[in-house]
């Protein structure tokens, strides 16, 4: 049976694919177009609601993205927001100006008073903080249409006829700064629309699957498998869709976590794909001898591992398809907007250049994620994969500071394992979003029974962060801390120091190198 589907019209918003995740995340299947989807093949999807999203226009400006009006003699709710509020207005009969001072101009957060009679806002407070962005003001709005909601510099923050079933919002509900916004969504997606909450991430799943075989065909596809969330679930999803076709190289470059690689290994042990683990972990080694700057130490490993991976790639022939995990917020972060652009960069620098291949494909590129996680867990990956926290790609190598020895990353290995397992015991994981040891090159002097010890300084680091742009350091309690520090000096020989990094991010970094 087909699910209800709501059709979202893009007019250039930046948070575009927001919305179609706030959809997804109500349960209700949905497809961002572009505007200039002929209406012809817009009602042929047969939609149960349409999302107008903003966008950066004026629609008074000459050139401004319009729409068929036909489009509201269809006879489908609708939801606008910002760009898509005004422009329904307008092509209604309503007027549209430039805000003529401060007041009526409103960017960030701002209180805003709704009419809970209004479908859109029933169930919710009536007051609460919304997240605007707009420089219009709708001086009139259209016959048939009342205002809903106001805030203290503006009368007409959302307007709706719900007899027809319009409705628009001056604010975004679809970010998260504005209170609610999600349930607005959901009222309009269930108490408008009438969605009954028919689509799963089951269905995203099959729906992505069978996507690929159609595009891949009898194609043979590529995957450098780092063993972080995104290409690992990429690597399931493919694996899903092609098996055989699917070849997925893991570069060991021996700075992996404790027991990373063979868990990575064992959790796609169930396909039948070609899985090849490199040991690569002398040769990396032997490229780091005596090195200590951290850009070297960086570019040392983004190079080698281009050789190793290109060596494999060679080994494999021709390969029709490059496979990438890359998720939406780095389409977002690397500038991107509908067109097609390749990030190579993703643990892996200027892949892309080095291996012959015919397309790129990247399953994962309009998931947000933990909608990436949740497809993984669909998948049957393990819980330790879906929910690893980021790992950079260089790995332990920039968290031993100074030359890195073997010796000197299993002493890290085993005291990140150590640190991890308390900080999961004690439930910290949930508050934390990441943490880690790092081995510093310091030695001090300490006291071991009756001993004189000489041994490094392990330093802890945790963060509480969203973006990873900035970054809190994690109030860890400090019972966890000492119980942390005394497995640390007794189970792990080599390390009689413990220190906890209490620095934010700026001025800090939250790697060490
Ligand atoms: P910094 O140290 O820059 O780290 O504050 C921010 C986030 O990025 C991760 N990180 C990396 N990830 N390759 C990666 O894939 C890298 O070279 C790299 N360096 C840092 C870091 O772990 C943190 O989550």
């Amino acid at each position: 049976m087909p699910k209800q589907s709501i059709l979202i019209l893009d007019f250039g918003g930046q948070y575009n694919q927001l919305i179609a995740r706030r959809v997804r995340e109500c349960s209700v299947y949905c497809e961002v177009k572009p505007y200039t989807t002929p209406l012809a093949e817009l009602k042929a999807m047969e939609p149960i609601g349409m999302i107008f999203t903003g966008g950066p226009n004026s629609v008074y400006a000459a050139g401004s993205p319009q729409v068929d009006p036909e489009i509201f003699t269809w006879g489908i709710p609708i939801l606008g927001i910002c760009y898509g509020c005004q422009l329904m207005a307008q092509s209604l009969g309503g007027r549209v100006t430039e805000a003529a001072d401060d007041t009526a101009r409103e960017y960030g957060k701002t209180e805003t008073y709704y009419q809970t009679d209004c479908r859109l806002f029933q169930g919710l407070p009536a007051q609460g903080v919304s997240w605007m962005s707009h420089g219009d003001y709708m001086e009139r709005v259209p016959d048939g249409f009342s205002l809903v909601a106001h805030s203290d510099a503006c009368p007409n923050v959302a307007i709706c006829d719900e007899a027809r079933g319009f409705y628009g919002v001056q604010f975004h509900p679809e970010v998260n700064h504005t209170e609610h916004g999600v349930d607005m969504i959901r009222n309009f997606l269930y108490r408008v629309c009438g969605a009954t909450g028919d689509w799963t991430m089951g269905d995203y799943c099959r729906t992505a699957v069978a996507a690929i075989r159609e595009k891949v065909g009898s194609g043979r596809v590529l995957l450098a498998l780092s063993g972080g969330v995104d290409s690992s679930v990429a690597a399931a999803l493919l694996a899903e869709a092609v098996g055989s076709q699917l070849t997925c190289v893991f570069v060991d470059h021996g700075l992996m976590r404790k027991d990373e690689g063979d868990e990575v290994e064992a959790a796609f042990s169930r396909w039948n794909l070609n899985f090849i683990r490199v040991d690569a972990e002398q040769r990396f080694l032997a490229k780091l001898a005596g090195v200590t700057e951290p850009e070297e130490k960086r570019k040392i490993i983004g190079a080698e591992f281009i050789r190793v991976f290109e060596e494999e790639a060679k080994k494999i022939g021709q390969v029709d398809f490059l496979a990438q995990g890359t998720i939406y917020p780095d389409v977002i972060e690397s500038g991107a907007g509908d067109a097609a652009v390749i990030k190579s960069h993703h643990n892996v620098g200027g892949l892309p250049d080095y291996v012959d291949f015919k397309e790129i494909i990247e399953p994962l590129r309009m998931l947000f994620k933990d909608e990436v996680r949740q497809l993984g867990r669909e998948l049957g990956l393990p819980e330790y994969l879906v929910m690893r926290q980021p790992f950079p790609g260089p790995g332990l190598a920039i968290r031993i500071i100074g030359e890195i020895t073997k010796e000197k990353a299993d002493l890290l290995r085993e005291a990140d394992a150590i640190f991890r397992a308390e900080i999961a015991a004690a439930g910290e994981d949930r508050n934390v979003n990441q943490y880690f040891a790092v081995l510093t090159n310091t030695r001090s002097v300490g006291v071991m029974g009756d001993g004189r010890t000489y041994d490094y300084t392990v330093a802890l680091r945790a963060v509480t962060t969203s973006d990873f742009m900035t970054a809190d350091w994690a109030r860890i309690p400090y019972d966890l801390l000492d119980r942390i520090s005394t497995r640390l000096v007794n189970e792990v020989p080599g390390i009689n120091r413990i220190v906890y990094d209490i620095t934010s991010k700026p001025p800090a970094t939250v790697e060490w190198e």
